[in-house]
């Protein structure tokens, strides 16, 4: 192969591989993931989970091991909270995070932060937990 060439199809080499990596962290950079605990039927986190210095994390992710899909719990005040399944009501793909949307990576559905159909093909909300705080933890209603 000629320099020239190869130079050129390195540079392409690189910056597909840098714009991959840059896209991946873009996809998790924001995301705050933490290990919920069970309490009865409740996945229970606690309130400090979302302290970011001197803020909030807009919205956090947790996981469960008995829990098939996580669940992305949004803040929107001290005591409003919104708990969403990341399922996919389309075909069960699990939601990734993006700020104030869910997307979903198989056919593209988009959701708000309240679990509500933006862009199909999905045609459902999404499934929301209710929440309920108390002694600085919040509890997410599995029933
Ligand atoms: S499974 Fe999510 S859009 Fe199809």
């Amino acid at each position: 192969m000629e320099r020239k060439k190869f130079i050129k199809a390195c540079g392409f080499a690189c910056l597909g591989g840098g714009a991959l990596a840059i896209s991946m962290l873009e996809g998790c950079s924001g995301s705050k993931i933490i290990a919920g605990t069970i309490d009865h039927s409740d996945l229970v986190v606690p309130e400090t989970v979302f302290v970011h210095g001197n803020s909030f994390h807009k919205y956090v992710v947790v996981q469960h091991a008995q829990l098939k899909y996580p669940v992305c719990v949004y803040r929107f005040r001290e005591t409003e909270y919104t708990a969403l399944l990341m399922r996919c009501t389309h075909q069960g793909a699990e939601l990734q995070v993006f700020g104030d949307r869910l997307e979903c990576p198989a056919h593209g559905s988009q959701f708000s932060d309240k679990g509500q159909v933006k862009n199909g093909p999905a045609d459902t909300n999404l499934r929301a937990f209710p929440v309920t705080v108390k002694n600085n933890q919040i509890y997410i209603s599995l029933k």
